[in-house]
Formats: C-alpha cells, structure tokens, sequence
C-alpha cells in the first residue's frame, strides 16, 4: 500500500517507517519538522535501501494537504503529527489543541475528499488517567489529567464519530505505553529537545555524561519498590504494531481501539538496575519528590492486539536497554551533525 505518515520523521514515526519500507510498502513523510531533524529521512533511506518522498508541511494547512492528497493517492494513513509533551500541554494548553486537533480534522477532512478510507491514529494509554485496576484492557474508562492526554481522546473521538458517519471509513486507535530503545542499527532512536521529560531518554544522557545524575520522582507509591511502575516497549515492537494495524484497518470497517504495551510493569529503579547491568554503565541518581501528575502504576493487558492484529511484543527489556545505549553512545548529540 502508499501510506502517508503524518510526523514521520519522529521518535515512532521513523521506526514504523522502516518497517513499513521492510513490508514492501510504499512511504511518503509529511513532517513540519518542528520537533525533528531532517537528517531522519537519510538515515531511513540508509537502513531500508529504499528513498523516502517527504513533503515539508504542516499538517495543518488545508490547501498544501489537498494538495499532496490529490498528486500522491494514498492508500492509508497513519497520523502521529501532533505535540506530545504532557509538561508544556500543561503551560500551553490552547497550542495544543490547536495544533492536535486541527491536524487531525485536516487530515479526515483530506480523506474523504480523496476517498482514502484508512487510518491508524497515534493515541496513548495516558487516556486512562489513573487506572482503577493494572492491567488495563481498552474497555477501561478514561479519564485524561493534563491537556495533551485530553487531545488524544478528542481526537479518538473525532475519528470514531467520523467513522460512524462515513461507512467506508475505518478506524484503528492505538494507545502507545511507554515506547523506548532505537531500531538495532543505531542510526535513529529518540532525540529529545532539551531535557528530557522521560526517563529512559534522560537515563540515556546521564550514562553519555550529558546530565550529572538521575532524579527519581518518588520512591513512597504503592509498588514494589516505591518507585513508578510502567510498561515500557521497544520502539520497533511498536512500529511492527502499526504494519499488522494498517493491514488489519484495509479489511475492516468501522474504529477499533487496541493498546500496544508487553503487559509487564517496570519499576523507575528496574530500569535503571537493567541498564547499568546490560550495558555495564552506573547510573548515579537521587531520589526527588513525585512529580506532579504521575501515577503509580500503568501497564498494559495486551490480549486484544494479539487476537485482533496478531501482534505480540517480541523484544525484552534487555533489548530495550542495549539499543538505547546503542543509539545514544553512536548519537551523544541525537541528530545534530
Ligand atoms: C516514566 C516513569 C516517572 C523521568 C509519558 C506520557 C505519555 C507517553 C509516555 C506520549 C515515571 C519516572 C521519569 C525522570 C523519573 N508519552 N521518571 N525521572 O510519564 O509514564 O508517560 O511518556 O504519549 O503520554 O505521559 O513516562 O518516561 O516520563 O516516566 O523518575 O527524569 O519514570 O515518575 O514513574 P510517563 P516518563
């Protein structure tokens, strides 16, 4: 299939890029690059063998959009442009649902007016807010805390009520976990702008020597160890995820929503004794109060995406662990030259 990806110059839009190349299908990359490095696509291109046709837009603009629509004829789509920092969707929350939700109505709207009838969207499990019991299957409520988590469920929203409406159309929802590692090659991974809000990304950076120590945002929640649990999944378990949803949303109609987790918890300090233990790196770190917004405990019941899409979680979180360090000590500075 020709499949559009919106944001796929980013962190998972890259790595589904490279599977999607490695399933013989045809990408085409609509990014503004305003939260990613040009130096993407190449680095794409070198792993898949394969050149990559980018369009340099902002998803936004109705008229650059048609545009594409109409030269290219898409198949499907699957849609990760969006702003995706929880902290700053708190300060700047109108920037994000601007920018979120207009993409996203955008994008519909320029497939129906090209008859492109599928789409995956990119949500994430932060819609479940604070789970009422672990794991958490998709007919949990939600129940978002910060504007970002609110944008996904609008959009969620948006894109189930357009296929209610729209009988050609069809829907797959996937809400992420926590998406770390780097595809095994090295050449791309997760580049953060400045410091980075998640743990794995900043664990990466104090191992380079980059940050000083890591802060543990709390060690008295009601876990094993004190510390946060998570269920952290490779980026590449992740991106093999959205190839078996785009081939399962061209055979059906209507909106499916499917969690894409491994359905094992991870603790702050299980990461960081992982790490330390795979790649033979300490990881100094001081135990910092909570941060505000945080839960306890977050993982994922991922039957549904086994039965659904035949998709399972292959990769451990030694895996995880060795391709991260792998990227970052081949990319101390990510992407800048
Ligand atoms: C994981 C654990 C922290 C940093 C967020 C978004 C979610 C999704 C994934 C986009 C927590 C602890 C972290 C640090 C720490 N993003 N931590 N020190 O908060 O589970 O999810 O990223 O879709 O929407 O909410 O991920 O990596 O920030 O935190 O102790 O410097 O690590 O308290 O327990 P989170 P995270």
């Amino acid at each position: 299939m020709k499949i559009l990806l919106t944001g796929g110059a980013g962190f998972i839009g890259s790595h589904t890029a490279v599977e999607l190349l490695k399933n013989n299908h045809e990408v085409i990359i609509a990014d503004n690059f305003s939260n990613a490095s040009q130096a993407v696509i190449g680095r794409i291109e070198k792993i898949s063998g394969q050149k990559v046709k980018v369009y340099n837009i902002d998803v936004c603009d109705a008229k650059l959009c048609s545009r594409m629509f109409e030269s290219e004829g898409f198949d499907a789509v699957i849609h990760f442009a969006g702003y995706k920092a929880v902290g700053e969707s708190c300060v700047k929350p109108e920037m994000y649902y601007r920018n979120n939700l207009d993409s996203t109505l955008t994008i519909i709207e320029a497939m129906e007016k090209y008859g492109v009838n599928n789409i995956v969207f990119s949500s994430s499990a932060t819609v479940y807010g604070i789970p009422e019991k672990v794991p958490i299957t998709e007919d949990m409520p939600t129940g978002c805390t910060n504007p970002y988590g609110w944008t996904k469920y609008m959009n969620e929203r948006i894109l189930t009520d357009t296929a209610a409406a729209n009988k050609n159309l069809s829907v797959v929802l996937l809400r992420y976990f926590n998406p770390i590692g780097a595809h095994e090659s090295g050449l791309i991974g997760e580049a953060p702008n400045g410091i980075p809000n998640n743990l794995m990304p900043y664990i990466a950076q104090v191992a380079i020597g980059k940050r000083e120590k890591l802060s543990v945002f709390g060690n008295d929640y009601p876990t094993h160890d004190g510390t946060g649990v998570r269920d952290y999944i490779h980026v590449v378990d992740l991106a093999r995820g959205h190839v078996d949803a785009i081939n399962y949303a061209s055979s059906h109609k209507g909106t499916e929503i499917i969690n894409l987790g491994t359905g094992v918890g991870y603790s702050v300090l299980d990461i960081v004794k992982s790490f330390e233990r795979v790649n033979g790196i300490k990881i100094p770190y001081v135990i910092a109060e909570r941060r505000p917004g945080d839960i306890a405990q977050c993982y994922a019941d991922p039957s549904k995406a086994e039965k659904l899409l035949g998709w399972k979680a292959e990769k451990n979180i030694d895996d995880m662990c060795r391709d991260t360090w792998n990227w970052q000590k081949n990319n101390p500075n990510g992407y800048e030259e």
